[in-house]
């Protein structure tokens, strides 16, 4: 058992990033990495059910399995391997590459178009966790104090979810040209976007009942889960993202470790920092936004406004204000509860202070947008220049720890009162930089800082990580 709940969640990933113990300008010559994906093949598999038009494929590359997606342009694609690894700084994802050569097994793909080439993990989306009544023998094995009324209700709700979902693909696969019209879909013909309206009147209802069933689900976590996913809806907020969860429950989901504790895990950074929807800037992808939603899904109660298609340097308060992202009402059924709200503020807060501190102010964060983003030359309209996102990341952060959390003092304060999870919280940081971080407040320096750091970290790179 780890020291407590939080230890275990933020030390799931097993990750050693490049060492950034300098943030130093050299990496502003490193050209983006791209792997080269021309030996993979394609692995089948019957698992994990992609509800995505743009469905990637898994594939194995020299004994690593990677789910492959099309991404977009170089900007957007780069953009997105970007926010998977600031937000593994944070919270659980997966590993993502950019890859080349994947014309072998995409279709109608060049050889030099760029995909994404994200790590397998064991990871169900919690569409599918959700309605499987074994996962609620699973929570019980993880949580002894998982109540049995609980434990009971989520198996009857995940046997009735399970055949709504059934029923709702079925309607899917029965009307493959009509489900998804919006009816608000300007861009196509009128005779495309009228919904079919007797479908929309049998799909609807059951699609309703399966938000109630699914929202009822997450309130019937244990504290823990729901408290980590808590987590992730604040870091998917800082990044800007749009989709932390989608109208199918996908997107952030649940991790098995190895040693089998499961944890809440985001992937999908499609839509992060100045990128909306379908490879849209967000400024300029409002209505997509809007239109996109099938006439079939139940009506939004908490409509999206223009105003709100923005990244901009105004933070929105994490977790209670959910007006910038377009499908607010399935990121209040992953919210938790407001109590638990500060305190997850302090935690991001904390590892941004920490970040900030071990780049010597320079910042951790513009070093991987440096790094990663790809050629400005070819930035598509609307989407912010290198130093732009930089600067807006930046504002954002300190908009978090001055106006969210009152400032450097009160993190070092936080950091005094929470010394088990500020302590968990380094190691954790500490592993994915490769580095030893020492506490913020400088009379903490005496505090032990887990001796097997440095060989943990040596032994990991000497087993020679394939891509670093
Ligand atoms: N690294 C991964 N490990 C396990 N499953 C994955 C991984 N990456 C993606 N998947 C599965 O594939 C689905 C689609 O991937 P995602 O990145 O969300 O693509 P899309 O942009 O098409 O929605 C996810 O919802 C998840 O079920
Ligand atoms: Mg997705």
């Amino acid at each position: 058992m780890p020291i407590s709940g939080a230890t275990s969640f933020i030390t799931c990933t097993s990750r050693v990033a490049q060492p950034v113990k300098s943030a130093s300008l050299s990496n502003l010559q490193i050209a983006p990495k791209i792997l080269n994906f021309s030996h993979a093949t394609v692995v089948l598999r019957k698992s994990n059910k992609v509800t995505s038009a743009n469905a990637g494929k898994f594939v194995h590359l020299e004994g690593k399995d990677f789910y492959v997606k099309n991404a977009g342009a170089r900007p957007f694609a780069s953009r997105e391997v970007i926010a998977a690894e600031i937000y593994q700084l944070f919270a659980p994802a997966p590993e993502q590459f950019l890859a080349d050569h994947c014309h072998f097994f995409m279709e109608n793909a060049d050889s030099q178009d760029v995909y994404i080439a994200s790590k397998v993990v064991d990871y169900q989306d919690f569409g599918d966790w959700m309605t499987e009544a074994d996962s609620a023998d699973a929570l019980k094995r993880q949580y002894s104090d998982f109540p049995d009324k609980s434990f009971a209700a989520f198996k009857c709700n995940a046997n009735e979810a399970k055949e709504l979902c059934a029923e709702l693909e079925s309607l899917r696969k029965e009307n493959p040209g009509d489900w998804w019209k919006s009816g608000t879909n300007f861009f196509l013909a009128p005779e495309m976007r009228t919904p079919n309206r007797a479908l929309v009147d049998q799909y609807r209802p059951k699609a309703s009942r399966l938000d109630i069933i699914m929202k009822e689900q997450f309130s019937l976590l244990p504290e823990q889960h729901r408290k980590e996913m808590q987590v992730h809806l604040a870091v998917s907020q800082l990044i800007g993202d749009w989709d932390p969860i989608n109208a199918f429950y996908r997107n952030m989901g649940i991790v098995t470790e190895a040693a089998g504790a499961q944890h809440v895990m985001r992937l999908d950074f499609g839509s992060c920092f100045d990128v909306g929807f379908n490879y849209e800037p967000k400024e300029t992808g409002f209505q997509t936004a809007i239109n996109q939603r099938p006439a079939v899904f139940p009506e939004l109660v908490h409509a999206f406004a223009e105003k709100n298609a923005v990244f901009s340097k105004k933070l929105p308060q994490l977790v209670e204000e959910l007006d910038q992202l377009p499908y607010a009402d399935y990121a209040k059924s992953i919210a938790g509860k407001t109590e638990w709200a500060e305190s997850t503020r302090f935690q991001i807060a904390y590892r941004c202070a920490l970040l900030k501190r071990q780049a010597h102010n320079q910042n951790v964060i513009g070093d991987i947008i440096r790094r990663v983003l790809i050629d400005e030359a070819e930035l598509g309209p609307g989407l912010k220049t290198k130093e732009v996102l930089i600067e807006t990341m930046n504002a954002r952060i300190d908009a978090l720890i001055n106006e969210q959390c009152g400032g450097n003092d009160r993190i070092y304060d936080w950091e005094r009162h929470n010394p088990e999870l500020s302590y968990s919280i380094r190691e954790d940081l500490s592993s994915k930089l490769a580095v030893d971080l020492q506490p913020l407040n400088n009379a903490l320096w005496t505090h032990p800082v887990s001796p097997k750091i440095g060989s943990e970290i040596n032994q990991n790179r000497s087993g020679g990580d394939l891509f670093f």
